[in-house]
């Protein structure tokens, strides 16, 4: 092409129309594509969150009623204890004598928001608790029969208790009174994959 017939092209008013048509769409895809990327970021993984351990997911179909399983998470035992009636309803009976019935203590970290609620639980039937108490950090033993036994008060109604120092807990994992314990057990984050399956370590806003 000849140098007039460039200068002409260059000034030619359609291509230059046309040159910014194009440089108008690729910066408007930009933006449309960062906000893409950070969404799929949102739902990735944290760098912590990989480093501390992925989630676990748990059948539960095999859990009768009155039946506690442990799993391990992250290096903690996590305790799966499926409620019978009479359990459930003996939450209501102990609340006088907790130190915190409503989960209120250190709550972002203690217990999800799903979690606040009379069961400290998303399904009435099922506690999903780490089984590490918040005194010391020893881990509680099961206690689910009634009654008068060694180190327990003669009204306990089941629940859980610490061989160390004596704090004990209810079928809720709440702390009683006046027990060296500060804080009720832990609710990890959780949440159903299905009606028999339990993931631990994620839930609805991601991974812990
Ligand atoms: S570690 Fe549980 S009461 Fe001290």
């Amino acid at each position: 092409m000849s140098i007039e017939a460039q200068l002409e092209s260059a000034c030619d008013p359609d291509d230059a129309r046309r040159t910014l048509l194009i440089a108008t769409s690729v910066a408007a895809a930009v933006p449309a594509l960062s906000t893409f990327t950070a969404l799929v970021r949102t739902f990735e993984p944290s760098e912590r969150a990989k480093a501390a351990g992925a989630p676990v997911e748990v059948d539960i179909a095999d859990l009768a009623p009155g039946q506690m399983k442990t799993v391990e998470w992250r290096g903690k035992p996590v305790w799966i204890l499926r409620r019978t009636p009479d359990m459930l309803a003996s939450l209501k009976g102990v609340e006088g004598q907790l130190a915190d019935p409503a989960s209120e203590r250190n709550r972002d970290e203690m217990t999800p928001a799903y979690a606040r609620n009379a069961h400290r639980s998303i399904r009435p039937e099922f506690l999903v608790a780490i089984g590490i108490c918040t005194h010391l950090g020893c881990s509680p033993t099961a206690k689910f029969d009634h009654g008068p036994q060694p180190s327990l008060p003669d009204d306990w109604n089941g629940g859980f208790f610490c061989p160390c120092h004596g704090s004990t807990f209810d079928l809720a994992g709440r702390v009683f009174k006046n027990k060296p314990a500060p804080e009720n057990l832990q609710i990890p984050r959780h949440m159903y994959a299905g009606d028999t399956r339990l993931v631990i370590g994620k839930d609805e806003q991601g991974e812990a």
